[in-house]
């Protein structure tokens, strides 16, 4: 990108505090910004002009409960276990975020969970992969998405690690893009002169990135027809799972998504509804008290059911959703920044907040449910298949994580 190309594109976007501090960097500052902006969507920032974006009507949508999968059972596992076999089902990990919660300096992935001996997160991917290797004979192809920040060390560690037992010449890696991250004003923070603070932009890039990669293609090639999505961080669920693969197939929907009953009305995942008519997921803070009071018909609370962050989608549905169709997502998060100060030597100080001071613009699987037409939601047990890892201790972390583990059985 050029100087001028730089100017149009940051008064495009209200960055005139930008241009400012451009005037004032050295000619090597310069060109290294204007390399990084090359691979920048600043589009995202588009999204701050318009923050409050309004949701349509919302009413209850029909879930496919434990019981009438138990009683289909057999029938939805022949079909989804067929679909295995014959390849037609691929999974992939969203595996690029950051994991600020938890703290840790590594990928979440990396992170060991054992409490007598090592049992990382990515271990407790590969084996509830396995297990569907078992059960079918068939290696499940897996695409991982991981970010600029930590592609390196995750193909490294899973390298060392033999890819957990795991058949390495199905596993693709492909990298997320990134976008900006603002203050609370909207200007573009900067880590250091001549460098923007950058963050994965969200898990709802994983189909883009995947174009860029070309996997698409070899999706193509391969006959893969339905991509199983899901998250790094739930260390009890179950992968490319014939009986949900079999439902949502057999259901004609192009997307399938497993949900729970929620713990308690407000507990902080998306809940699964029809918005204007269509399948949607509502994020839990555009949920409001009405909504969470609201009865069905049978008196049951009405948005009882969240999403896992475990979809199944149709491949060819996704073919016409790109990048810039998809609703970008403000997210307060804590984005270490530079300050310009005299006294230090480089002439700046990298300031680490201990609470929220920015904006990160992210991108989300769960907006993929809308923008595909239909959904299949597929109720599973929580205490079988929902143990996600945010934090350290407490609701949704390490702890809670180990226990429900060590409840169906396995050591650690
Ligand atoms: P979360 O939204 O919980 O984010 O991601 P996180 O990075 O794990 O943790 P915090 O919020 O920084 O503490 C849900 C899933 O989406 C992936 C994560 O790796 C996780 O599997 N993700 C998130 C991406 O792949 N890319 C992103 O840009 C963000």
């Amino acid at each position: 990108m050029d100087e001028i190309q730089f100017r149009s594109i940051m008064l495009q976007h209200g960055q005139e505090k930008i241009l400012d501090s451009f005037a004032k960097m050295s000619g090597d500052e310069k060109s290294s910004l204007l390399k990084q902006c090359d691979s920048l969507d600043f589009s995202f920032l588009n999204a701050l002009k318009n923050k409050e974006g309004k949701r349509g009507k919302i009413e209850p949508i029909r879930t496919m409960k434990l019981s009438e999968i138990e009683e289909n059972k057999g029938k939805y596992e022949e079909v989804g276990v067929k679909a295995i076999k014959e390849g037609k089902v691929a999974a992939l990990v969203l595996a690029g975020g950051m994991g600020t919660r938890l703290g840790s300096e590594h990928a979440k992935g990396m992170y060991n969970i054992g409490i007598t001996k090592p049992v990382y997160i990515f271990q407790r991917m590969f084996e509830n992969m396995m297990e569907v290797v078992d059960k079918t004979g068939a290696w499940v192809p897996l695409f991982i998405m991981t970010s600029l920040i930590n592609d390196g060390e995750v193909k490294e560690f899973l390298k060392e690690h033999s890819f957990f037992g795991y058949n390495p010449d199905k596993v693709h890696f492909f990298v997320q893009d990134m976008s900006p991250c603002v203050d609370y004003e909207g200007n573009i923070l900067f880590v250091r002169p001549g460098e923007f603070a950058m963050s994965p932009n969200g898990n709802g890039g994983f189909y883009s990135s995947l174009m860029n990669a070309g996997l698409d293609e070899l999706c193509k090639k391969e006959g893969i027809e339905y991509i199983n999505v899901f998250a790094i961080d739930n260390v009890l669920q179950k992968i490319a799972d014939p009986l949900f693969v079999g439902a949502t197939i057999l259901s004609g929907c192009a997307t399938g998504a497993k949900v729970v009953k929620k713990a308690e009305p407000g507990e902080k995942v998306g809940s699964i509804c029809l918005e204007d008519g269509m399948p949607s997921v509502v994020e839990y803070y555009d949920m409001t008290e009405e909504l969470l009071a609201a009865k069905d018909e049978d008196g049951e609370p009405a948005y009882e059911y969240g999403v896992i962050l475990n979809y199944l989608f149709r491949l060819k549905e996704m073919d016409g959703i790109v990048r810039n169709e998809m609703p970008v997502h403000i997210v307060k998060k804590k984005v270490p920044y530079m300050e310009l100060s005299a006294e230090s030597p480089e002439g700046y100080v990298t300031v680490t907040p201990d609470k929220p001071n920015a904006f990160k613009l992210e991108t989300l699987t769960l907006d993929f449910v809308r923008m595909m037409g239909s959904c299949l939601p597929f109720e599973v047990v929580r205490d079988h298949e929902f143990a996600p890892i945010k934090n350290p201790t407490g609701v949704d972390s390490v702890e809670s994580a180990r226990e429900m583990l060590k409840a169906v059985g396995y050591e650690l």
